[in-house]
């Protein structure tokens, strides 16, 4: 019964699959970003996201099969990750989908085909679950597939009906497990048992809708929707004993060790779950961050952030007393890069969001450290007392609000001789698991839940920031990590909600202000920010503001005081920041108006995206812009600029708005009432952002890239401002760089490039010509080893990285001084899928009934290829360089036996 699968890398496998389904007429679909388009869920859970809208006939479906490996993040077991074999964060989903095409019978068949004859899992190593009421499902595998009824386990809703969300498309399914312990018999299959068995393929037959009350009604086709885990067909072919061992992962985890000074191998188990830990988490946070999600108090922002910091608990566990994290992720991002190149293009953006926000929970850490120290000092008996201990409360507040692991807490008490009342902190922690159930089933980390309740007593946020960069307010109401609490002391991360706010939020493209709350005695507001000066009283920087329906969420930290509900504060937003964001602004309605002007009047805004230090601006337009329309848009955009066209802006009703020519975006919602940005002659837009009062203000446009994103859009990318000036800083240096190390003039550069460029070139051709010289050299020694056949000379051989033009000298050279009963027949690897095959036949070979050019035909096709030439001299190519020896063994074989007759 013992079985070794062949091993396979986890990009192997990757491949494999896709491949296998794309000869069975899928299209191959990359992966989607970990931000789903679906607002019902937070992050990509599963392969089918995607294609949502596609299963629910929202969308028509552009091709009848798709196969994808799609990565995925869940968050609901992340207490099991390193703990078991098989949990993660972050995972790949490799998945095979029908759109109303084929259904059970050819996904069960293929995925059978594909396990058993494709990875060779032995089918006495598999046992199947089905819905307990596919009866279908059922006979198929025991059938077609052949599968003996007690491996095929009927199974009940829980665990084999699968559904997207809590409502949505859904169905019945069918899993494969493998079994790693098939010698403790068929009595006792029970698939729970993951010491024994690991569930590696699901297929769901999709076929129903689920409402919110659970009602199920069928969808308009049958569909086929696949997730086979990457990482478990991994552990199961590279034959190790959890996912984290594969090589998708344990070069991270090594990584972690080397920097904790220790060795994998060696380390006890609950090092080793540390350790498996963050090989999984880092594997999520690079794909986030590089998916653009920033960490955050809200949504995915929060996700975001507990990865990180339970990665630096686990780091501090295992003795790592340095930051880490960014080095870690570097290793991470090595292996991710080649299917996902975001990873390394926004390296610079992961390793710096990674320093912060260790930075920042190190400190945290430091905080409750202290706080550790008065609960001892609380605790610590009087002499003769009974030993003390740490309320299991108390510990449970280091854990919740400090990020404190209950082991540090342990071990910290126990060199002051206290214990930790574990029960009583397990209590604390079990109460909490059971508020958050009940105040939502699913992941609920966004506020929304608390700001439901706060709408009830607290009005719309009003909005001063159109005329005001300052603004006396007062505080409706604080957050901390999702929950409304009275006040919020110095090192607190806070949400919080505002009667009057200058500061933006995020919409309509454009970024939410920065700034800070004071306290309102706080003198003179208007002087440049300075974070450490002013009233020691209060001091919160804002960092990010978003609109929860009426509300501006303002996120930020508290840095000096405390901050309590029915605070009076003095918000005062970032007056540089703002001004680089509305010079974006206004030049992205510049830049619409200059496409519409100069490249079509039909083009249109797809999305914009306007921060502080660039803008972004997507379009629908069939093909690419000239270099030449690129240069004439930038050029009008900054002749209106210098035209100092000051703005108008009014609120007026929207027929009135339309009526006028403004442009409003398509498919976006507006009121009755709309905001119109007006700089007259130049552009009228609907538009709720914030703007110069008169283009000058913008001084320069620069456009950076166009691209095209999707079919049939594009997108620009620019900068305005102080951008600009920022980023043609950065040119003009690399300009000098460049100029110090050619030893040229800035406009003398293309020119030296270009002739370096041609002496490589010819170098390089050179070097050929030397090396096929040497190849036809060394061909000459060939002669002797001819073999004799009769009257004949026979010589096959094969001489690698030859190219096919010195491999032609070569072989006629060897025909000619072998005389006109020779037969030479060469081959040469170039690549591993490029080999070059040449027959040259003397004219007695030929008379023999032998044509090179069909001889060596029939030879190239043994290694994938083909081609053909003259009686006397012919050439071919294949693609796989492998059987090349075989095809030339086969050669000669051939020529023996024809020559010898
Ligand atoms: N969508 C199915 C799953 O996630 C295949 O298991």
């Amino acid at each position: 019964m013992s079985f070794k699968p062949q091993y396979r890398s986890g990009a192997e496998i990757r491949q494999t699959f896709l491949d296998f389904y794309a000869a069975r007429g899928h299209q191959i679909v990359p992966s989607a970003s970990l931000i789903p388009e679906d607002p019902t869920v937070l992050l990509t859970i599963a392969g089918m996201l995607p294609f949502k809208p596609i299963f629910l006939g929202q969308r028509p479906a552009p091709f009848p099969r798709a196969t994808s490996s799609q990565k995925c993040i869940r968050t609901n077991d992340i207490e099991n990750v390193g703990r078991t074999a098989r949990h993660h964060t972050f995972f790949e989903m490799l998945g095979n989908f029908s759109f109303g095409d084929y259904f059970k019978d050819k996904a069960i068949a293929w995925a059978w085909e594909l396990s058993t004859e494709v990875f060779g899992l032995p089918p006495e190593r598999l046992v199947v679950s089905v819905f307990r009421e596919d009866d279908e499902a059922f006979a198929i595998w025991r059938d077609q597939i052949g599968i003996p009824a007690h491996r095929i386990q009927r199974m009940d809703e829980a665990d084999n009906f699968w559904v997207s969300g809590p409502t949505g498309p859904c169905g019945p399914c069918s899993e494969i497990y493998y079994d790693f312990h098939p010698e403790r018999g068929d009595d006792t299959i029970d698939l729970e048992d993951d010491t024994r068995f690991i569930e590696f393929y699901n297929l769901v037959f999709m076929q129903y809708n689920r409402d919110v009350e659970g009602h199920l009604t069928p969808l308009q086709a049958q569909n086929i929707d696949t997730g086979m885990g990457l990482e478990r067909m991994a552990q199961i072919l590279q034959q190790v004993p959890n996912n984290y061992e594969t090589d998708l992962i344990l070069p991270i985890i090594k990584t972690a060790a080397a920097i904790a000074g220790l060795d994998y191998a060696q380390c006890d188990a609950k090092t080793q779950v540390s350790l498996k830990v963050i090989g999984d988490h880092v594997r999520a946070i690079v794909h986030l961050i590089a998916d653009g999600v920033t960490a955050s108090n809200l949504g995915r922002g929060y996700v975001l952030r507990r990865l990180i910091r339970r990665v630096v608990r686990h780091g501090r566990l295992i003795g790592i007393d340095r930051e880490f994290t960014a080095d870690v992720a570097a290793t991470a991002i090595a292996l991710a890069e080649a299917v996902y190149p975001n990873t390394r293009e926004r390296q610079a953006v992961i390793q710096a969001e990674l320093q912060r926000e260790e930075a920042r929970f190190l400190e945290t850490l430091e905080r409750g450290e202290k706080l550790l120290t008065d609960m001892i000092a609380r605790a610590t008996p009087k002499t003769g007392q009974q030993p003390g201990q740490i309320a299991g409360k108390d510990a449970f507040i280091l854990y919740d609000t400090y990020g404190f692991p209950l082991e540090l807490t342990q071990e910290i008490a126990e060199e002051q001789g206290l214990t930790v009342d574990v029960a009583g902190f397990e209590a604390a922690m079990e109460e909490q698991r059971r508020r958050s159930q009940e105040a939502h089933e699913t992941i609920d980390l966004t506020v929304q839940g608390s700001l439901d309740q706060l709408a009830e007593h607290i009005h719309a946020t009003v909005f001063r920031g159109y005329t005001d960069l300052t603004t006396q307010s007062v505080v409706e109401a604080v957050l901390v990590n999702g929950k409304q609490v009275p006040a919020a002391p110095a090192g607190s991360q806070v949400q919080i909600v505002l009667r009057e706010t200058p500061f933006y939020a995020e919409s309509g493209g454009q970024i939410g202000d920065r700034g800070y709350l004071l306290a309102a005695d706080m003198p003179s507001p208007l002087t440049p920010l300075s974070p450490d000066e002013g009233s020691s009283e209060l001091r919160v920087r804002i960092t990010d503001v978003q609109k929860e329906s009426d509300f501006f969420i303002h996120y930020g930290e508290v840095e000096a005081g405390t901050l309590r509900v029915g605070d009076r504060v003095t918000a005062q937003i970032d007056v540089a920041c703002r001004r680089r964001a509305q010079a974006n602004h206004t030049a992205t309605h510049l830049l619409q108006a200059a496409l519409k002007k100069i490249v079509d009047p039909a083009i249109s805004q797809a999305g914009s995206l306007v921060a502080f230090d660039r803008l972004r601006f997507d379009f629908n337009c069939p093909r690419p812009l000239t270099l030449e329309e690129l240069e004439q848009v930038e050029a009008q955009v900054n002749a209106w600029i210098a035209a100092a066209t000051p703005a108008t802006v009014a609120v007026m009703p929207i027929a009135e708005a339309k009526a006028k020519g403004a442009i409003a975006m398509f498919g976006e919602k507006y009121g009755d009432q709309v905001r119109v940005v007006d700089y007259p002659g130049v552009s009228m837009e609907l538009c709720g952002g914030t703007h110069v009062a008169n283009t000058a203000e913008i001084g320069l446009f620069k456009i950076i890239a166009e691209t095209g994103i999707a079919s049939g859009v594009r997108r620009i990318e620019a900068v305005a401002g102080q951008a600009a000036l920022d980023y043609l800083t950065v040119r003009d240096r690399i300009v000098r760089e460049l100029g110090d190390r050619f030893k040229a003039k800035p406009e003398e550069l293309p020119d030296r490039i270009a002739s370096l460029q041609s002496e490589l070139k010819s170098a390089q051709k050179q070097l050929e010509q030397l090396k096929a010289e040497l190849a036809i050299a060394k061909s000459d020694s060939l002669v002797t080893q001819a073999e004799t056949v009769g009257s004949f000379h026979l010589l096959v051989t094969q001489l690698d990285g030859v190219d096919a033009e010195a491999l032609k000298t070569a072989a006629e050279r060897l025909q000619q001084k072998l005389g006109p009963q020779a037969a030479v027949v060469l081959g040469s690897v170039l690549a591993p899928d490029k080999v070059s095959l040449v027959a040259a036949f003397g004219p007695e070979v030929q008379a023999k009934g032998m044509q090179a050019g069909k001889f060596i035909g029939a030879i190239a096709k043994l290694c994938g290829g083909g081609g053909g030439g003259r009686p006397n001299l012919a050439q071919a190519g294949g693609r796989d360089a492998s059987q090349l020896p075989a095809a030339l063994r086969s050669a000669q074989e051939e020529l023996q036996a024809a020559l010898r007759g």
